[in-house]
């Protein structure tokens, strides 16, 4: 199925020019060969509301079926992407973050640092990855193949749930 999507990068230094944004590309690229559209794509600094913003507006125009954010889920005080994300979700969808944490543990034991949440507003799907380029593949490969499913019955649509395809 083709879903449009949209990447939303938070840093404080790719917003100010100090970082090329490669985590960003690297997921729209990521997305594209899984058979999505990127319809958005933005760069905001590790503000609360401005993220919060984005996701708002992104989803509450119902054009894209799934956000993924990169970046501000760690433990450094302005990693503040969760919240913002919670902040927006009428539905939080933990299972995600707790399979990219899971897998990314056979990676590495720092997997259990990122704080990222995931969630659904007005039938988009949300999901926080890390920040490094590194960290979002490795995260984003781990559940890009089921997101498929996840979708579909956020649209309505039939999925077979006795159907084991991943
Ligand atoms: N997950 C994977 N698969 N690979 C990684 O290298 N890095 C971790 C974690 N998750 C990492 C990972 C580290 S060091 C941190 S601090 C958190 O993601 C949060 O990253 P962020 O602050 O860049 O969002």
């Amino acid at each position: 199925m083709n879903w449009n999507a949209a990447v939303l990068t938070v840093s404080d230094r790719s917003f100010r020019g100090e970082r090329p944004d490669e985590g960003g590309p690297l997921i729209s690229a990521m997305l594209k060969n899984a058979g999505y559209e990127v319809l958005r794509t933005a760069v905001v600094p590790d503000e609360q509301e401005e993220i919060a913003r984005m996701l708002r507006e992104w989803a509450d125009a119902g054009d894209v079926r799934l956000i993924l954010t990169t970046g501000g889920t760690g433990f450094s005080p302005r990693d503040v992407t969760p919240e913002a994300t919670l902040s927006v979700c009428d539905r939080p969808t933990p299972g995600i973050p707790e399979a990219m944490r899971c897998a990314s543990m056979a990676v590495t034991p720092r997997a259990m640092l990122s704080r990222a949440a995931a969630g659904i507003r007005s039938g988009t799907l949300i999901v926080n990855l890390p920040g490094s380029p590194k960290a979002a593949k490795e995260n984003l490969e781990s559940v890009l193949p089921t997101l498929d499913h996840g979708l579909q019955m956020l649209s309505g649509e039939q999925a077979d749930c006795a159907k084991l395809k991943d």
